[in-house]
């Protein structure tokens, strides 16, 4: 996950190859509310790990459901099944409406005491036609903030309330369709000896999660029959049976922006027998998610999809796109992608019944149109739809930071923005948000989207030794979502890899020291170096390493054979590279390239202050001399020798804190991005 404030999206062209996505959002919440109601222990396979499972889990285990986590994405619950719930208990449901309205009805229909509180989003988010809902039933709720809104207080002294079950409920089903799930899940507990009806009152909206909803009732045992939809019977007698195993299906809604991916890139990849288009794992045209019929959507915009039980598989058909005029009251949250899809069609977009977006994570309406504004698209907005005109000529697109406003949604779909035609990169802010369905989403789409090399952002950083660079880079590349390539580190694991290999490091070795290098079996992973299956994280960094690293590098064949491996390091988003000859040799096309220094003093001491933390004894008049005659050493050598790249901008950082010399870095990198005005926000 990305838990930088911005990611920068270079230009995109070219995707192809497969996808595994995470679990429904929907079924997810839904499936672990009903094991906690069951008598019994249900293993969840596939379950997502997200923001919004997460507070369900927490909320479960704190009401007395014994979860066990520990089998990764398989989730074992064992549920109260009749029992009544631990209370009092404060219930936290950050900004997760499918834990918060089941949650309440539920909580109200066992008894207890509890009070449900969210991120302040949420308490913005109504809640009020449900609990007018359960209050007709006799429930006892009262609102902590404002009418109408979360936070809630649920009492009831002792145990289950007396229900007023004769007269069907009434629900309104205009608002959010999560009211009336909220209902159908936990009336089955008031429906032992008698039926029980809910009536909808107005237009039901989002039927297709409703269906979720009565699908995975009748996996627990939980009969229902709907009339139109818009009276719903829950038969007498029902108690909840755990189906034992159930598996979560992927995310419909998640699976739309790689549809879209698939409609809107080239599968031009380069490779010879390299796959096309984009293929998705784990969920298919039978899935019984009503986002699934995104597909149709898609399809009438141009991609070419085929699929099966469990796997789509998309290819660009139509290009440009084909604008539509589309009722998406069927597939509200994946019909925010059809929102970006439009940028890219001959005409104009219309997304219509839309208004359920307004009181979504954030107002989707709102947000969607002050963004695509950003991108240069013309936008119109109603009460209940949008309508978008991409930019008409390819200099009318505009580079732009979006904001997402706390809604994964916009995050994952803006994303797309970035194969607009005029090739500028789009950033997207707080990329984090993506956490609450899709928390590895930016990785997935990398892991698709292909780019040539010179289109990768590189920021080079050298500079002499002891000058902070090392740290200073890792840093720039937190900050940024960069990947980062300490190279020497290449040469120190060269070094050892000939030591262990019984090779002297001079240039008789040179050849076959070369060789050595060319297929080094270095990989970085979790903050560790590995040679093979060797930890050498620790081994590589002693002065004696540094040493034999310095004679290494200095072999013009070595240095050659490194050159594939330093290539490799340049992949999405972006690099932040530091060594030696990064600017000159490595990347010479990189946009940034920064020459760290500090005088020979400052250095001294920063490196003594190094070696007494680790207990070494050490004197500073001694290593200034040491520094001193390995900068000129190091400057005057004619392999790869220690100056600034000619474009290079030199940081002295002697009277600079790390922070400081990092935020300097960034400043000169923000000014070469052509957001720079917009990213300040
Ligand atoms: O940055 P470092 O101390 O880990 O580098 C180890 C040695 O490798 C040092 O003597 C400089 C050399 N080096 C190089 O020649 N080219 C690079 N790109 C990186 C390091």
């Amino acid at each position: 996950m990305y838990s930088t404030a911005f990611l920068d999206l270079p230009p995109l062209q070219a995707a192809a190859g497969e996808v595994h996505l995470p679990g429904s959002k929907s079924i997810s919440n839904r499936v672990l509310l009903l094991a906690a109601l069951s008598s019994g222990t249900t293993t969840v396979h596939d379950l997502l790990a997200s923001d919004d499972t997460r507070v369900m889990l927490d909320a479960l285990r704190q009401i007395g459901c014994v979860v066990d986590e520990s089998g990764g994405s398989t989730v074992r619950i064992t549920g109260l099944g009749g029992s009544t719930p631990l209370s009092p208990a404060k219930l936290f449901m950050g900004n997760a409406g499918t834990a918060m309205r089941p949650l309440t009805a539920a909580l109200a229909l066992l008894g207890g005491e509890f009070e449900l509180s969210g991120v302040p989003r949420m308490h913005e988010r109504p809640i009020g036609d449900l609990v007018d809902a359960l209050r007709q039933l006799g429930c006892q709720i009262d609102y902590l903030g404002n009418d109408g809104y979360p936070p809630l207080h649920i009492a009831h002294g002792q145990g289950v309330p007396a229900l007023a079950l004769a007269a069907p409920i009434r629900v309104r089903g205009d608002v959010s369709s999560q009211f009336l799930t909220a209902l159908l899940m936990a009336l089955p507990l008031a429906a032992v000896h008698q039926p029980v009806v809910i009536e909808v009152v107005g237009e039901l909206i989002s039927k297709p999660y409703i269906s979720i909803t009565l699908q995975l009732l009748a996996r627990f045992g939980i009969a229902v029959e709907h009339q139109n939809w818009q009276r719903f019977t829950i038969a007498a007698g029902s108690s909840y049976q755990s189906p034992g195993d159930i598996h979560v299906e992927a995310d419909a809604s998640s699976a739309s922006y790689f549809i879209a991916l698939g409609a809107i890139a080239t599968s031009a990849t380069g490779q010879k027998d390299a796959k096309s288009g984009i293929k998705i794992q784990g969920v298919g045209l039978d899935s019984i998610q009503g986002d699934i019929r995104f597909v149709e959507a898609a399809r009438a915009m141009g991609a070419v999809i085929t699929g099966g039980p469990n796997w789509l598989q998309i290819e660009r058909g139509a290009w440009p796109l084909q604008a539509i005029d589309l009722d998406c009251n069927h597939i509200p949250d994946a019909a925010m992608t059809l929102a970006v899809m439009a940028l890219y069609a001959d005409g104009t977009t219309t997304l219509r019944n839309i208004a359920s977006w307004r009181v979504k994570e954030t107002d989707r309406i709102a947000a969607m149109a002050t963004e695509l504004r950003k991108l240069g698209a013309t936008v119109e907005e109603g009460a209940d739809f949008i309508r978008v005109t991409p930019p008409v000529r390819v200099q009318d697109w505009k580079p732009a930071s979006i904001h997402t406003y706390d809604d994964h949604r916009v995050a994952m779909c803006f994303s797309l923005a970035a194969f607009n035609p005029a090739a500028l990169p789009v950033r997207i802010e707080d990329p984090k948000c993506v956490a609450k369905t899709f928390p590895d989403y930016f990785e997935a789409l990398f892991s698709v989207a292909q780019v040539a090399a010179p289109q990768i952002p590189v920021i080079c950083i050298d500079g002499p030794t002891a000058s902070g660079k090392g740290t200073v880079a890792a840093a720039v590349a937190q900050r940024l979502g960069y990947g980062f390539l300490d190279s020497g580190a290449m040469y120190r694991i060269t070094a050892l890899a000939a030591l262990r290999a019984g090779l002297a490091i001079d240039a008789d070795h040179e050849a076959r020291i070369a060789t050595l290098a060319q297929t080094l079996p270095v990989r970085f992973e979790g903050g560790k170096v590995w040679l093979g299956s060797d930890d050498v994280t620790e081994a590589i960094r002693t002065e004696e390493a540094g040493m034999n690293a310095s004679r290494v590098s200095a072999l013009p064949a070595v240095r050659t054979a490194l050159v594939d491996l330093q290539h490799s390091f340049r992949r999405l988003p972006g690099l932040v590279a530091d060594g030696r000859d990064m600017g000159t040799v490595i990347f010479p096309d990189a946009p940034l390239k920064v020459f760290l220094t500090a005088s020979a003093a400052c250095r001294a001491e920063r490196r003594y202050k190094q070696l007494i933390s680790k207990g070494f004894s050490a004197s500073i008049d001694d290593l200034r001399a040491d520094l001193e005659a390995r900068d000129a050493r190091d400057s005057s050598r004619s392999v790869a020798p220690l100056k600034p790249a000619q474009e290079a901008l030199v940081l002295d950082n002697s009277d600079l804190t790390i922070e400081q010399a990092v935020e300097k870095v960034l400043s000169w990198w923000q000014e070469r991005q052509p957001f720079a005005a917009s990213a300040q926000r």
